[in-house]
């Protein structure tokens, strides 16, 4: 390899206020350290846990994120049905049936290099979209037209659909990084044909939580099985990720490194 490696830092799900802070104090820093060419963040949980807002997503932008992928909580807040047509850095499942609003894949620069993102949904306890093999068939053929460089969020809550997705796209894509679960998963590796791969990248959210919610109001939910307003918790942040470097040429995965930093008070 001849070209300096491109380097993609993935960050998982960001989670309420919590996240949105980790974010705004720690992404600059990192992009930094890391010599990160281009910024991907699952955003679905910004707005309180659900969804997220277009003033959010301008914010993101604004705060360093490159890229915005998503997955079930997407349509959570109504007014991004409007917004995610205008705003193509935000994508939604590209296995949402034909004619859904917004776009599941996208081309940008990262320096002279073009890279893609490709976002995906799984179907295993969630909801029933498009078969997200045959759909990543489809887009990478057509996204591997314009560039080799490929990112994947696959966003899934059984960890044999991520693997699967893996195993399915290894060789094929740089890179494919699960979301979803709000928990990272130590299992970052380079698959045999250079994919990177790692089952879950976190959450960037309160620490002291339930996958994002408050403990006590959590528990109730699961102690009486009657519904209750889920709010994010409080306290201390992290942000949860994956720096990937990738050789430009090839689009071959070179390093996957698991990311876990605590947030500033
Ligand atoms: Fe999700």
């Amino acid at each position: 390899m001849s070209a300096r490696p491109l380097t993609v830092l993935c960050v998982g799900d960001v989670f309420g206020e919590p996240g949105r802070r980790a974010i705004e104090l720690l992404l600059p820093k990192l992009k930094k350290q890391h010599d990160v060419d281009l910024a991907v963040v699952n955003v679905e949980n910004a707005a309180a846990g659900a969804g997220v807002t277009p003033s959010l997503a301008r914010g993101f932008l604004e705060h360093g994120v490159d890229v915005m992928t998503s997955g079930n909580h997407i349509w959570d807040k109504k007014e991004i049905i409007e917004y995610i047509p205008k705003e193509n850095l935000l994508l939604r499942p590209a296995n949402y049936p034909p004619g859904t609003p917004g776009a599941g894949s996208i081309v940008v620069k990262a320096g002279p290099h073009k890279v893609a993102v490709l976002n995906l949904m799984g179907r295993v306890f969630l909801p029933t979209l498009d078969c997200p093999f045959r759909t990543a068939d489809d887009e990478i053929a057509r996204l591997r037209k314009d560039t080799p460089i490929i990112i994947v969020d696959a966003h899934c809550e059984a960890t044999s659909e991520s693997q699967a997705i893996g195993w399915y796209l290894d060789g094929r894509v740089s890179a494919v990084v699960g979301t979803h679960r709000h928990v990272q998963t130590a299992d970052e590796r380079l698959l045999p044909k250079g994919t990177a791969y790692i089952t879950d990248l976190g959450m960037t959210g309160p620490v002291d939580s339930i996958i994002g919610v408050e403990p006590s109001i959590a528990l109730q939910r699961f102690l009486t099985q009657m519904p209750h307003r889920f709010e994010p918790a409080k306290g201390p942040a992290a942000l949860h990720g994956a720096v990937i470097r990738i050789d430009p040429e090839t689009g071959q995965g070179l390093s996957i490194e698991r990311v876990r930093v605590p947030a500033p008070a």
